[in-house]
């Protein structure tokens, strides 16, 4: 795991954002994996203002979405389709019908989830994965006790999450859905490169455990320390917790290449 500790957010995010880049530059087919909520924003906005100022162009690039709310419809505002599109896929120049999410509404959610995978497997896997983290140490809405190698399902998500993401509905926990519909931890781990980012002071026990607690579905993001291409981009405060802190800045200002 590369641990890189930025100033805040905007700093850290624009260094992930040049992983991005390079990759969209190097390989123009390349295929994204990517995630919603709070945490990937500010990597969206770099992108963006990438695509507009640099030229940076998404135009053959496709890209699985890691999870999508059970019974939301793409239109919903709180939808994580609808997410993408206001904060990223509108932005630049991708084409919309190689951007895949989830669908919430799938009739047959099992036979769904199989094609989900089939998808990505014929696309050729995921190149890069971006993730954030739940409090409770969730990667996509693998909860604690998800399985290593669980694959796209319909997951029941943790009270805590429900609790962390009401911000998004109006602060109201009723009207957060139960369900959602993940890739699985496999599948993450599938992925031949992966870039997690989290800011902020109530991630800093998660990211702890994560990068320095032992192996253990109780906090399923610790798997990340079994990928062999993972780079951690963090600010102080979802730093603070860190015992070897000291060791990771000194391995960045050190790096070999
Ligand atoms: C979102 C996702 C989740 C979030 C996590 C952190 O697609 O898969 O794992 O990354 O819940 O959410 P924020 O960024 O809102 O703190």
């Amino acid at each position: 795991m590369d641990i890189i500790i930025l100033k805040d957010a905007r700093e850290a995010s624009k260094e992930a954002a040049k992983l991005v880049a390079k990759l969209v530059v190097e390989k123009p087919h390349a295929v994204l994996g990517l995630a919603t909520g709070g945490t990937p924003l500010a990597l969206y906005e770099e992108l963006v203002r990438m695509h507009k100022e640099e030229g940076l162009s998404f135009s053959k690039i496709r890209s699985f979405n890691l999870d999508e709310y059970v019974g939301l419809s793409p239109d919903d505002p709180a939808s994580y389709r609808h997410f993408m599109d206001e904060n990223f896929f509108d932005k630049i120049d991708i084409d919309k019908r190689n951007t895949l999410v989830p669908d919430g509404l799938a009739k047959d959610m099992p036979a769904f989830c199989e094609e989900y995978e089939r998808r990505i497997k014929a696309a050729g896997g995921i190149d890069l994965q971006i993730l954030g983290i739940g409090s409770d140490g969730h990667i996509g809405f693998n909860e604690p006790a998800s399985s290593f190698n669980s694959r796209t399902r319909v997951k029941t998500l943790a009270k805590s999450t429900i609790l962390d993401n009401a911000r998004f509905f109006g602060n109201d926990v009723n009207k957060v859905p139960l369900h959602a519909i993940s890739m699985g931890i496999g599948t993450i781990l599938d992925s031949r490169k992966i870039i997690l980012l989290a800011f902020g002071k109530a991630k800093a026990e998660a990211v702890a455990s994560m990068a320095e607690g032992s192996v253990s579905s109780s906090c399923p993001a610790t798997i990340l320390q079994f990928h062999k291409s993972v780079s951690i981009f963090i600010d102080e405060e979802a730093a603070s917790l860190l015992k070897n802190r000291d060791f990771y800045d000194w391995v960045n200002k050190h790096k070999f290449c």
